[in-house]
């Protein structure tokens, strides 16, 4: 017996719209890209509102083009302006937007999307022939620009949120962290803002990161060593699913990367070697609908995009992938756990749009 799905786009016409829609909203992520790339939104906010002479002149930028950007921003909606008397417009950022498009710390900063977003178009050649042969596309050929995009872009999150809103609400992770000469293992750390604010919040405790990355591992120990964190935090450069990993850890936890990885079951292989008897075993990953079915939402269609555009091709790239994608349903990261050695997973009661937290179960 088959089942006909229905589609909440009804008519082509909606479709048009929506592709339409879609389409400009493409263009506006690639505008970021150029706004925070050439520091047009820096200039902005740090300098002030601005003519498109003066802010080609402050940012060492063509006159023609930051005119045709700030009419651009304008036009989304993402700046405002005022004309003087002689018809010469003058550009500001409204209140409040520089947290979305210009500061770092703020949980609203999502520019990074269009850094993710060229990236994935610079590779979509790799892409194409990927989706023929069955290949991938490693992570570090996305480069520079996909790299800082996941580290910048979870990490206000991990500076803010992670262990107040999360981490410490898990009764056994919060006293696991907060015993003298605590040890925490982390898999996958990226630019390393999740161990940095785990040894921030508990000083006591020293994390040991591992990541297969060459130039992520140096990007983490630079914002570590920047932290002020050197003696606590170590960044390994190493893949997790190397079963000459050892040590004996009170927190093994994951953080947005067992859905890219190749070989899932071997890291969560080591992730259960490495936990002390009866230890947690933490992962965060993205939150999806336990089964497939079309029409998604929001993230949904934003995670199914990520995977076709990164994370399933980087998991791809290595031989014997588990093929997981960057849409990996509950059911699938239990069968990961249970082939390497886990009794169950726990999806924790913590509330998050796009994380779900699941707790290995020994
Ligand atoms: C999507 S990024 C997530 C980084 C970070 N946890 C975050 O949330 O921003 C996935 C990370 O997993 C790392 N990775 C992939 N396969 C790995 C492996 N086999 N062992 C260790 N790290 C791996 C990548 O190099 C990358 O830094």
């Amino acid at each position: 017996m088959s089942t006909e799905t229905t589609n909440a786009l009804a008519s082509p016409e909606e479709l048009v719209g929506r592709l339409v829609e879609s389409a400009a909203g493409a263009m506006e992520i690639v505008s970021i890209y150029a706004g925070e790339k050439l520091g047009w939104y820096s200039s902005l906010v740090n300098d002030g509102p601005a003519t498109p002479v003066e802010l080609a002149a402050r940012t060492a930028t063509n006159e023609r083009y930051a005119r045709e950007w700030l009419e651009q921003q304008a036009t989304a909606g993402f700046l405002t302006f005022t004309q003087d008397a002689s018809g010469v417009n003058r550009f500001a950022m409204p209140p409040g937007y520089e947290a979305v498009l210009h500061d770092r710390q703020s949980e609203l900063f999502v520019a990074p999307l269009g850094r993710f977003l060229v990236s994935a178009v610079a590779n979509a050649g790799s892409a194409l022939a990927a989706y023929r042969s069955g290949g991938g596309v490693p992570w570090e050929a996305f480069g520079e620009d996909m790299r800082t995009a996941q580290s910048d872009f979870n990490r206000p999150f991990f500076t803010n949120s992670l262990v107040p809103g999360y981490l410490s609400q898990i009764a056994e992770v919060h006293d696991a962290l907060s015993a003298p000469g605590a040890r925490v293992a982390e898999i996958g750390p990226g630019g390393g803002w999740a161990a940095i604010a785990v040894a921030t919040a508990y000083p006591e405790a020293r994390v040991d990161a591992f990541d297969l990355d060459h130039a992520s591992v140096a990007l983490a120990r630079h914002n570590v060593a920047e932290a002020g964190l050197g003696d606590r935090v170590t960044v390994h450069h190493r893949d997790a699913g190397d079963p000459a990993i050892a040590g004996e850890f009170d927190l093994v936890c994951a953080f947005e990367c067992i859905h890219d990885l190749s070989d899932p079951v071997s890291v969560l292989g080591t992730m259960r070697r490495l936990a002390k008897p009866g230890a947690p075993v933490v992962v965060m990953d993205e939150r999806v609908a336990e089964e497939f079915g079309a029409v998604g939402d929001l993230f949904e269609r934003l995670f199914y995009g990520f995977s076709l555009g990164v994370c399933l091709l980087d998991g791809m790239s290595a031989p014997k992938s588990a093929a997981t994608g960057t849409v990996m349903r509950p059911s699938t990261l239990r069968g990961y756990a249970r082939d390497a050695g886990f009794a169950d997973i726990e999806i924790l009661p913590l509330e998050h749009d796009m994380f779900c937290f699941y707790r290995l179960v020994h």
